[in-house]
């Protein structure tokens, strides 16, 4: 599997696919990390782990398609044919999606459906649950939507705030993250309708 993972800030969750892989459990190529933002400290993880690492600017392009279209360029040219969306905060339009069917995945920090948006952590907070989480997912054209392939639950410890919370759920994007990669990797995904089937021995 040829990846490209693209991010717009720390860069937690590409650290632990980076971990996962150089302990010999994710079976993955990482061929290119890309960020929107040039000062984002995933581009120095990865650069620290020998992955190229490339800045693109939105701000640079006219419009969504155009700095899709050259996000895809730059993708191709690394020979990335997967795509792992990790803290990346830009809508991807139909000229992304299109260009890797079915091999775009995103995480977000809350138990989809519930929650979508940037703020997914301090929402679920905000609102009360006592049982939080995270999803992996596969990418379509609404913001953290898509057919899921892995969540994690996490408890709400009593009168925990939205940033302690979203702690103890990114120690658990960490793990979901490189299992659903690792899954793909195996080829063990398969599209039922909108679910995603694991095949195979369980992980
Ligand atoms: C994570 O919580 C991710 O789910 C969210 O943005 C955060 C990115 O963290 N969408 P990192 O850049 O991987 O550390």
């Amino acid at each position: 599997l040829n990846l490209a993972v693209l991010v717009s800030g720390s860069g937690s969750n590409l650290q632990a696919m980076l971990d996962r892989k150089a302990q010999g459990l994710l079976d993955v190529d990482f061929r290119l990390v890309l960020s929107n933002k040039a000062d984002a400290y995933g581009l120095e993880r990865a650069r620290a782990a020998g992955v190229p690492a490339l800045a693109i600017d939105h701000r640079q392009f006219p419009d969504r398609e155009a700095f899709d279209a050259a996000m895809v360029a730059a993708i191709r040219d690394h020979g990335a044919d997967t795509v792992a969306l990790a803290g990346f905060m830009r809508l991807l339009t139909p000229t992304f999606l299109n260009a890797f069917p079915g091999r775009v995945l995103n995480i977000h920090p809350a138990l989809l459906p519930s929650f979508p948006g940037a703020r997914g952590q301090r929402d679920a907070a905000a609102y009360g649950v006592t049982i939080a989480g995270c999803t992996v997912h596969l990418v379509d054209e609404q913001m953290d939507h898509g057919p899921i392939i892995i969540q994690a639950a996490v408890p709400v410890p009593p009168g925990a705030d939205g940033e302690a919370l979203a702690a103890r759920i990114l120690t658990w994007e960490h793990r979901i993250y490189p299992q659903a990669l690792q899954w793909l990797a195996q080829d063990r995904l398969r599209l039922d309708g909108r679910h995603v089937r694991i095949h195979g021995p369980a992980a």
